[in-house]
């Protein structure tokens, strides 16, 4: 268990590292949007008066192969600074770093390839979605998540003009949970509560503001020992939600075992209506921070570095000690894998 001096460390070293964070380039390949892909074979919103306030319509679904139809490969040197060489499409086929069955869509990292220290960063994977997505609900159904010290893997969303399109980090820890959180990052004037928020997990810094507080972003501790890492992964995985409304983002968890998850959380569904999932464990309101303003379109991204501005300076001896352990320990890798059984977004 992490004691609040512990935590009160391990924040307060991620604000002294982050002002390293450069910019982060994330939409450098999202392509102006695509036509999207045809909508999935689910009942449509019952009739007499279409989708009720609150309600969102399935509006894309990747599942096994038809990820490789709604993602790109982004293979350009990573903005963290991470012990990382990201692959395109083609690269991440032929070394099967990335795979597909029917039913899961899995991207790992090189864990055969001893380094040469002066030469390119462990091969591994980011995807971001070809559309982007302003006022939606999303749920993701992860299986496995990339674990092991040096690992940081993330799901998130980005806007163009970063940070003025917003981020939203919605899965993001390093090091197998020494931290685990969901957090935003945004151009000037966005804040949030300290009180008053119906969530189930903790906040930590305030400001969303990039420029202020070294870039640590407004974050909310997830509540659940079973969200992040090796804890999740042992558990079955879990699924992850989110909405974002005119006003407000919100981020559920429920472990695979947790016989609360909705039943349209759990199967792909024509509709859902997030204000009937329960308590989210992070939420950001407009209060004082003009969501609708502070948030552009925003597409989905997943990753996993190695070391890097955060996982190397919370490694035990620091970047240097990170970078050689990636660089001569390929079989410690061998768990940094995501398994996703499905991807669902409706709007
Ligand atoms: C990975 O995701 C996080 C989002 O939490 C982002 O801050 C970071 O820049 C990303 N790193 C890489 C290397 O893509
Ligand atoms: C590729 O990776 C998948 C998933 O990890 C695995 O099931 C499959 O056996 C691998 N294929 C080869 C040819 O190694
Ligand atoms: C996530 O962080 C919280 C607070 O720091 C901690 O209590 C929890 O155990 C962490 N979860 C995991 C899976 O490490
Ligand atoms: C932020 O707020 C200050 C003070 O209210 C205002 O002067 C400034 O124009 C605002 N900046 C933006 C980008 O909204
Ligand atoms: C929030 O920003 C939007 C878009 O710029 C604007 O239309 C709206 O009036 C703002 N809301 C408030 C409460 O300031």
């Amino acid at each position: 268990m992490l004691t609040l001096k512990s935590f009160v460390i391990i924040v307060a070293a991620i604000g002294a590292t982050a002002a390293k964070k450069p910019k982060r380039a994330c939409t450098t390949t999202t392509p102006t949007p695509q036509p999207t892909s045809p909508p999935s074979q689910n009942p449509p919103p019952p009739s007499g008066g279409g989708q009720a306030a609150g309600e969102y319509g399935s509006s894309e679904e990747w599942v096994g192969d038809n990820w490789f139809k709604g993602w790109d490969f982004w293979a350009y040197p990573d903005p963290t600074r991470g012990r990382v060489n990201y692959v395109d499409h083609d690269t991440a086929l032929s070394q099967n770093l990335t795979s597909t069955t029917s039913d899961s869509f899995v991207m790992r990292a090189d864990s055969w390839s001893v380094l040469d220290p002066n030469g390119p960063g462990r091969n591994s994977v980011r995807i971001h979605s070809k559309r982007s997505f302003t006022t939606h609900a999303a749920v993701i159904d992860v299986r496995h998540m990339p674990q092991g010290s040096g690992t940081w893997p993330a799901y998130w969303m980005c806007g163009d003009n970063w940070p003025h399109g917003g981020e939203f980090d919605i899965i993001e820890g390093v090091n197998d949970g020494e931290m685990n959180l969901s957090s935003l990052h945004t151009g000037p004037n966005c804040t949030q509560p300290k009180q008053g928020r119906d969530m189930k997990g903790s906040a930590t810094q305030l400001n969303c503001d990039a420029k202020a507080e070294d870039n640590q972003g407004c974050g909310v501790v997830s509540d659940s020992p079973k969200s992040f890492g090796p804890n999740f992964n042992q558990a079955g995985g879990g699924w992850f939600a989110t909405e974002r409304s005119e006003n407000t983002l919100k981020v559920w968890f429920w472990g695979r075992g947790d016989s609360s998850v909705p039943d349209e959380v759990r199967s792909s569904s024509g509709f859902v209506s997030p204000s009937t999932w329960g308590t989210p464990y992070a939420v950001f309101v407009s209060d004082s921070c003009n969501i609708s303003q502070k948030f552009g379109p925003n597409a989905f991204i997943i990753n996993l570095t190695f070391c890097g501005v955060w996982a190397g300076n919370t490694f035990d001896g620091g970047k240097d000690a990170c970078n050689d352990f990636v660089n001569n320990n390929p079989s410690a890798f061998s768990d940094a894998f995501w398994d996703i059984a499905r991807m669902s977004v409706y709007e």
